[in-house]
């Protein structure tokens, strides 16, 4: 009988939580057909192909090597015929003609132009879609479509808040929210956090965790700062969403599900004297301000180090992270909370260290979390 195969030495895992991913990728023209496949099944409802492909960028992303023939992703994992198929088209032709058809289709181009707005999710997009519309003008000239008051700062601001944040930005408006939380209370705690944490030169917008050392003074937070921001001239749109926390419910198996805690979601207006090197702005531009998208979500601290994980990201490793609890250990993880199911308590946390021990893995530094 044969010996048995030895453990592959660096096997890399299927779980993104095992890997460590900087914002360097090495194999970006197979990750960027992928990620237009992706958002092609995911606009057509194909949830699980969706998945396959985002999964199979995700592992390309993690390693230090740019794939150079099919034959070396061989022991990858989450790699499968059609995401092969793709890989061999790129690496003979340079390009993916399954990708380009994609990325000429008149549908998928007008879903990808609509959901790029503000407050616009794939639901309205198709709505859109059905009724004949193709471009901003047309909806914004039919009849009877409704624009919520999100869909309308959309449009208003839709060539600011589609260009993207720098990180000299995103340090501005961490300046801005830490004078306004500083006159409400000097306990107060706040974290950048997102894809600026992890290390991302730009980004969409700029995430926020704000909470006070004082358990239940959270609750007025987000409303004293949102009204700072007003009286300042600097707020441009806000949607405060209060919490609806319950300490005494499990963690939700959903993977996406949006968390329980006080947020808001923010148009602020940033002005170019205060950012280090100006503003990122379109060629002739002359405002001397910006538009400027920003989250602010604020637990109450005992639960700060759950919502630092759940809100650094990647979606990808938020992901893996859930999916690895439940599979390997018996474990709930979400935003607020870790529940062990075979000893049935919480898991009590005040770092990320904490709940990575409890989770039986190595510590990834954010920055190793571009997954
Ligand atoms: N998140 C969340 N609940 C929300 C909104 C966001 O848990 N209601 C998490 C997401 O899972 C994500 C992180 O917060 O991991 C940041 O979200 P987002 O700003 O959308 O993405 P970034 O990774 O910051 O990317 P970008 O730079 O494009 O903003
Ligand atoms: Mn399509
Ligand atoms: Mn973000
Ligand atoms: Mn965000």
């Amino acid at each position: 009988p044969e010996a048995p195969k030895p453990a592959p030495v660096n096997k890399v895992s299927q779980y993104a939580c095992q890997r460590r991913t900087t914002t360097e990728n090495n194999n970006r023209i197979f990750t960027d057909a992928f990620e237009v496949l992706a958002e092609h099944y995911e606009f057509n409802d194909l949830q699980g192909r969706c998945l396959a492909f985002r999964r199979a960028a995700s592992v390309l992303k993690s390693l230090p090597w740019a794939v150079r023939c099919v034959e070396a992703t061989q022991d990858l994992p989450c790699l499968g015929e059609h995401t092969t198929a793709i890989m061999k088209e790129i690496l003979q032709h340079g390009r993916s003609f399954e990708v380009e058809k994609i990325l000429s289709d008149e549908r998928c181009r007008t879903l990808k132009l609509f959901t790029s707005v503000f407050g616009v999710g794939p639901k309205t997009a198709e709505k859109w879609h059905r009724r004949g519309l193709r471009s901003f003008s047309d909806v914004l000239a039919e009849p009877g479509i409704q624009l919520n008051r999100m869909q309308q700062s959309g449009f208003l601001h839709y060539g600011d808040i589609s260009r993207a944040v720098s990180r000299a930005e995103a340090r501005a408006v961490g300046n801005i929210i830490d004078e306004a939380v500083h006159v409400i209370t000097p306990n107060a705690i706040l974290a950048l956090t997102g894809g600026f944490r992890r290390g991302k030169e730009f980004g969409h917008d700029v995430d926020f965790i704000v909470t006070t050392a004082e358990l239940g003074k959270e609750k007025s937070l987000l409303i004293n700062i949102i009204d700072i921001l007003k009286k300042q001239g600097l707020l441009l749109f806000s949607d405060y969403q209060a919490s609806t926390f319950d300490i005494s419910k499990l963690p939700s198996h959903r993977f996406e599900a949006m968390d329980h805690f006080a947020k808001c979601f923010l148009i602020l207006r940033l002005e170019a004297s205060l950012v280090e090197g100006g503003l990122q702005r379109a060629e002739g531009d002359s405002r001397d301000w910006r538009a400027v998208r920003v989250d602010l979500v604020s637990p109450p601290v005992d639960r700060y180090a759950y919502t630092l994980l759940g809100w650094t990201g990647s979606r990808m490793f938020e992901r893996d992270l859930r999916r690895f609890a439940r599979m390997e250990r018996q474990m709930l993880l979400d935003n607020h909370a870790l529940y062990d199911k075979t000893k049935k308590e919480f898991l009590t946390a005040t770092t990320e260290k904490d709940i990575f021990d409890h989770l039986g893995l190595e510590y990834i530094e954010p920055w190793q979390r571009n997954a």
